[in-house]
């Protein structure tokens, strides 16, 4: 196939200045790309064509941030947090154990397994980190993995100190032997900035030695409480500082002014009883938002962005619009890519049919499985198992 034309259209979500949303809408895909938009009566002839029903359809999520590569369960953490233990970063560790006796193909199965359920709810781009190796043979053996499953991998070997190390000793390993390891699988480089993981000076550290090696900084900020996450974000020019969840003033003001994107994560609130940010106050204030899952086993087992988009509507105040515009267009922006997120002309042709009329049903229906089917490039897939990346080129 080479061009398809998709038309009736109820309700066509592309994000462009003039008409964001289109009813009535038609859209014509060539060679992975999208190729025209218009009413649907005028929609030219393709190879293929499909008819939409009346239903709508947006632009496939970009899920820009994940920790999908892990073995083990930490299911018995998550009930002792919902009978009221607090979380605590260490919980890493006991992932850290599980996934160093994993197999490569074993955790690449399961990583598959993962991608296969976020592509199911609409995802169609997805950042992947490591993080749950914490030496250097597996840490690099996880970022192997995430590269044949994404282009969007993140180097986060700076996630907690393990046991038996001191932390000047392991930034050290990080940012020399590990991070010579890890640079070619990965596009980012991440740290977790907070009290019980990297003080503000190893963080620093950890993403200029990076930034050094070529990759691009994102930064684990202030998810536990107030602190130095997000400001450090802004002095390194991050592309987005994740979490948000605890902000001052001053922390606003420079995300708007850098020109940093907050990654709010709902997931990890729900799953760690912490108060969810406002993102009204980020929207208010001129900052970029963008909706990620954190799938991780710890704080976030979820691989679903409309569950995620839902909780930003209802515990964030962002309305349905709002919420889907920062799950698809500020994922992204998140990792500085114009091809995604959108369905304007000469965008990806990353696109999710929905079983309802209205992207609104995302969040007016939370917890139902709405998504139909996705498209990703030229692939059109009725939910059959994940074998592409995040392209949706065979790997
Ligand atoms: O994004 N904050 C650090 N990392 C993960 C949690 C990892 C874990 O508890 O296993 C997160 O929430
Ligand atoms: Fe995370």
């Amino acid at each position: 196939m080479n061009s398809l034309a998709i038309r009736n259209i109820g309700e066509l979500v592309t994000w462009a200045d003039d008409q964001p949303i289109r009813r009535d809408a038609g859209l014509v895909v060539e060679d992975g790309r999208v190729a025209w938009v218009g009413a649907s009566a005028d929609t030219p002839a393709a190879d293929e064509s499909e008819d939409a029903e009346g239903t709508a359809v947006i632009p496939g999520f970009v899920d820009s941030h994940t920790h999908l590569v892990f073995a083990g369960d930490r299911s018995d953490e998550f009930a002792a947090r919902m009978a009221g233990r607090p979380y605590e970063a260490g919980g890493i560790r006991t992932t850290v154990a599980a996934t160093r006796s994993t197999s490569e193909a074993e955790l690449e199965a399961l990583a598959r397994r993962r991608m296969a359920e976020l592509r199911r709810q609409g995802t169609t781009t997805v950042e992947i980190k490591s993080g749950y190796g914490l030496d250097v043979a597996t840490e690099a053996r996880l970022l192997r993995i995430a590269s044949g499953l994404t282009d969007e991998t993140t180097y986060l070997g700076a996630h907690v100190v393990p046991e038996g190390w001191t932390a000047d000793a392991y930034v050290a390993l990080v940012t020399g032997e590990m991070l010579e390891a890890c640079a070619p699988h990965a596009r980012w480089v991440d740290v977790f900035c907070e009290r019980g993981a990297f003080d503000v000076d190893q963080s620093r550290t950890v993403l200029r030695a990076g930034v050094d090696a070529g990759l691009l900084p994102r930064v684990h900020a202030n998810q536990l409480g107030f602190g130095p996450g997000v400001q450090l974000a802004c002095e390194v020019g991050a592309a987005a500082a994740d979490h948000c969840t605890y902000l001052s003033d001053p922390d606003v003001s420079a995300l708007a002014e850098a020109g940093v994107v907050a990654g709010l994560l709902p997931g990890v609130e729900f799953s760690t009883r912490h108060p969810y940010p406002d993102a009204r106050r980020l929207l208010a204030a001129g900052v970029r938002v963008a909706i990620a899952t954190d799938c991780n086993p710890g704080t976030s087992y979820t691989s679903s962005m409309p569950f995620c988009l839902a909780l930003a509507v209802r515990e964030m105040g962002l309305t349905p619009t709002e919420a889907l515009h920062a799950a698809t267009q500020g994922g992204a922006w998140s990792l500085r890519r114009e091809d995604v997120g959108h369905l304007r002309v000469g965008a990806r042709a990353n696109l999710a049919f929905l079983d309802a009329p209205s992207h609104v049903h995302l969040a007016y229906r939370p917890g139902v499985p709405l998504v139909r089917r996705v498209l990703v490039g030229a692939h059109l897939t009725a939910h059959r198992d994940c074998r592409e990346n995040s392209e949706g080129n065979p790997s």
